[in-house]
């Protein structure tokens, strides 16, 4: 059986956590590969006629579907103290996490690189990032830089100690002379990280073998990505980015699973674009509209409670996303928050100047002077979180899926009408 990779099509928050909720019970593996508790993926599950949610950051969202491995691989940044809360979090809740796999080669959040996340976006000042404040670029800088503290160096402390000092020599200078903040001693920072070496033991393993393995026994994995396409650091609105590989290629690069293993990619996109922190964003509502939908959607951040910039549907986006990722399927988010509009825009191309794009601008500037040529689309007023089929939805509905479609490069099999899992029209099996 194939691995499967969830990607986010937009900026983020489009809906990945409920996706790989609505297919875990088909998998038996869910892997995290990039990012860390940058993330925030709520899921609601139902439960007889109560609905729970649960919000997740960087446990991968198959930790909630009984029976389903879920891994942390290589390609995540992980904060222990993050880790082990959710953990308890959801041990308390009565969600068995004891399956848990976290890689040896997975990156280690020090307290260091939170502070210089932090102060790195205040010196910024109007030219900062709107990071999460999490630590995720100063660790993958540190990653790249060959300076980083991986999972398996916390259990030879020895080892741990001289890389500790080796990082903190160059960052407590920065941190005291340029920021002036006093960064946290080595014999602070081994201390921390070592605290948590007992717990973490019993989960830590070589997962890409792992996965591999369980790949060649015919079992099913889906990888999960954190952020989104426009997030991607090779691939999205640079600088204005995560430090990550959000796309298809990351999924492969942060598990160990080799591309010619990932049969399916599963594109997630809103029926409407949202984006957290700063950065250009084309079809951006600075009106009624965009105050519209971020109420009816719930766009506040997951993670750090930001209200999310809320647009129009970007196909331009889309059909980049899909190209990318090599986007096999699409899953449609939220389509019920458009519900009670009287036309519906959507961005087919890009102004530039002048100029029709009808492709992603290559050009950063270019890309902040897009505006957006729109088409409009009937709107309709019926309440559609009950459909379950597609001849349920109104027809209006049924042409708006169908007409983005057309426009986004890869087919539409689900619809989303409602947060829980149940609120989906599948129009093609997902897996
Ligand atoms: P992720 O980061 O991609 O996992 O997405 P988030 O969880 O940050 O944000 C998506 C939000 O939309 C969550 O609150 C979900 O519960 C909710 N959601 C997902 N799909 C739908 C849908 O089809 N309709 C509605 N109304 N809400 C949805
Ligand atoms: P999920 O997985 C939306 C954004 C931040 C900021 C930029 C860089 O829930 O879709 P970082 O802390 O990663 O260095 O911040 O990326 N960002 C997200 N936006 N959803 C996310 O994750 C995000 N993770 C990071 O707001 O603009
Ligand atoms: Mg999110």
């Amino acid at each position: 059986m194939p691995a499967i990779a969830i990607i986010g099509a937009q900026w983020g928050d489009e809906g990945k956590g409920k996706a790989t909720d609505l297919l875990g019970s088909r998998v038996d593996y869910v892997v995290k590969f990039n990012g860390g508790n940058n993330a925030g993926h709520t899921v609601v599950i139902d439960r007889g006629d109560k609905q729970e949610k649960y919000a997740l950051h960087l446990l991968p969202s198959g930790i909630l579907t009984p029976g389903c491995t879920p891994v942390i691989g290589n390609g995540v940044v992980v904060d222990l103290a993050v880790l082990f809360e959710e953990l308890e979090g959801l041990d308390a809740r009565g969600v068995d996490t004891s399956r848990l796999r976290v890689s040896a080669n997975a990156h280690v959040i020090a307290d260091y690189n939170r502070t210089l996340d932090k102060v790195t976006e205040r010196f910024l000042g109007s030219r900062r990032i709107g990071t999460t404040g999490r630590g995720i670029g100063p660790t993958y800088a540190d990653k790249m830089n060959r300076v980083g503290i991986r999972i398996q160096d916390i259990f030879d402390e020895k080892i741990l100690r001289q890389k500790v000092e080796g990082v903190l020599d160059l960052k407590g200078q920065i941190l005291t002379k340029v920021y002036n903040r006093r960064p946290a001693t080595v014999d602070e920072t081994v201390e921390e990280l070592l605290a948590y070496a007992e717990r973490l033991a019993p989960m830590v393993s070589d997962t890409g073998l792992l996965l591999n393995q369980a790949l060649d026994r015919g079992e099913t994995v889906l990888l999960e990505a954190g952020q989104a396409t426009l997030l991607d650091v090779d691939h999205g609105t640079y600088p204005f980015v995560t430090s990550s590989s959000a796309t298809s290629g990351g999924a492969c690069t942060g598990s160990g699973i080799p591309p010619t293993r990932l049969e399916q990619v599963i594109g997630i996109v809103k029926a409407y674009t949202t984006r957290v922190g700063e950065g250009p964003f084309p079809t951006e509502l600075h009106d009624d509209a965009g105050e519209h939908l971020r109420k009816v959607g719930a766009e506040f951040g997951t993670t750090t409670g930001r209200p999310r910039r809320c647009g129009w549907y970007d196909a331009v986006i889309a059909r980049y996303a899909a190209r990318v990722n090599g986007v096999t399927d699409f899953v449609l988010t939220k389509l019920d928050v458009l519900t009670g509009l009287e036309r519906v825009p959507v961005c087919v191309a890009y102004d530039v100047d002048g100029t029709r794009h009808d492709e992603m601008p290559v050009n950063q500037t270019d890309f902040h002077h897009a505006v957006p040529i729109y088409e409009y689309l009937d709107g309709w007023w019926e309440d559609i979180s009950g459909a379950r089929t597609f001849a349920d939805l109104p027809a209006n509905a049924r042409r708006y899926v169908e007409a983005v479609e057309e426009m986004s490069g890869a087919r539409i099999s689900a619809v989303g009408v409602g947060p829980s899992r149940a609120a989906t029209v599948v129009r093609h099996e997902l897996i």
